[in-house]
């Protein structure tokens, strides 16, 4: 267990006796810690360094990497209350935009930002904590998983089973700007492959007004999850299937959502992809396709879509893919519109429903 604390200050310097008394420290690092003046930090009793404010916050991160690299397990910093400080010039400090800034910064540096606490004076105490390694089940081991193990990777209760998507704005305001997009006719009907639990489902149902009547078949082939979803939603028919065989008698929707799906091991998302257009689609029927752009660290989702084996994001694959996905649409006539943030969203019409 290693904890560090930090004071970091911006603007007026701080008393010469208030400097370094941040409270009992196992180790005090930077300005407070080694009484040198660092960057964006004024040394005690000294007028602060005005500096560049890109150089404070680049300093700033740097120091916090080294320390959670060397195995801090908490960072305790000491800055100026957000919500306090003038946003009209340098006394912002080193991160700009609010909590917004403090959350950025966490999050690039794999960590949890817990609610800060108020030390009084306009300042306050924020405690960054690493998040552990990403979730089991974006793991190579599961990735390679066969017969029910891999049919149920989705469905320990302790894993993505209790992953609530719903709960989180990241992915539901994304996901119901997308169903918006291509929200169903009232009465018709809607597929929804790797339907798992029946999130996408009860979307449908958070529209403002929700369509009213529709059809709803979903697909997936773990048993578990199917179970989950039949007790949510009694009225919509849930299919266990592989989703790359949709027997033809399942016949033709308004609405196809597959949404962190297309990507699984033993998908051929090209081929599917195809086959929903040509059989499973009405004439003026709609898709909203979903790809993972995150990944989730103890339930926390973390952006970026990840390349096997790095661990900074990339985007390159899923970039190719959405370029792949809308070529094919746009020479069968749809138009498309890409959005979301965890996952990344295309939806797909074809004639006049709403841009
Ligand atoms: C990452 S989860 C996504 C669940 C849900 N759509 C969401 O976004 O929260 C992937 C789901 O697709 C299902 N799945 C993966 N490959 C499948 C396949 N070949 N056939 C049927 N279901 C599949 C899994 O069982 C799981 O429920």
């Amino acid at each position: 267990m290693s904890v560090i604390r930090w004071r970091w200050w911006t603007g007026a310097a701080p008393a010469a006796d208030e400097a370094g008394t941040t409270g009992p420290a196992d180790a005090h690092v930077g300005a407070a810690a080694s009484g040198a003046a660092a960057p964006g930090a004024a040394a005690p009793g000294a007028a602060a360094e005005a500096l560049p404010t890109g150089r404070d916050l680049a300093d700033l991160a740097r120091r916090l990497h080294a320390a959670l690299t060397e195995g801090a397990t908490t960072i305790e910093l000491d800055v100026p209350d957000p919500d306090a400080v003038d946003d009209a010039g340098a006394a912002v400090g080193p991160v700009a935009g609010r909590w917004r800034g403090w959350f950025d910064l966490a999050e690039l540096l794999g960590c949890r930002l817990e609610a800060p606490r108020s030390l009084g004076g306009g300042r306050v105490a924020l405690r960054l904590v690493p998040l552990p390694p990403e979730a089991d089940w974006h793991g190579k081991a599961a990735a390679g998983a066969t017969g029910a193990a891999a049919s149920e990777r989705y469905a320990d209760p302790a894993g993505f089973g209790a992953v609530r998507k719903l709960d989180h704005p990241g992915f539901l305001l994304p996901l119901l700007e997308a169903l918006e997009r291509v929200r169903p006719p009232d009465g018709g009907r809607v597929l929804v492959l790797g339907c798992h639990r029946g999130d996408e489902v009860a979307a449908l149902g958070l529209l403002d007004p929700p369509p009213v009547g529709v059809d709803v078949v979903g697909v997936d082939h773990a048993e578990s999850a199917l179970a989950e979803a039949a007790r949510r939603f009694p009225a919509a028919r849930f299919l266990r299937r592989d989703v790359a065989d949709l027997p033809p008698e399942l016949g033709r929707f308004d609405l196809v959502v597959a949404v962190a799906v297309l990507q699984s091991p033993a998908v051929d998302d090209r081929a599917l992809l195809r086959r929903l257009v040509q059989a499973h689609l009405t004439p003026a029927g709609a898709l909203l396709l979903g790809l993972p752009n995150g990944r989730f660290r103890d339930r926390e989702p973390v952006w970026g879509a990840r390349t096997r084996n790095y661990r900074e994001p990339d985007l390159s694959l899923v970039v190719r893919d959405l370029a792949v996905y809308r070529r094919y649409l746009h020479q069968h006539g749809f138009r498309t519109h890409v959005g979301g943030r965890y996952d990344l969203l295309l939806s797909a019409w074809r004639g006049a429903r709403q841009a």
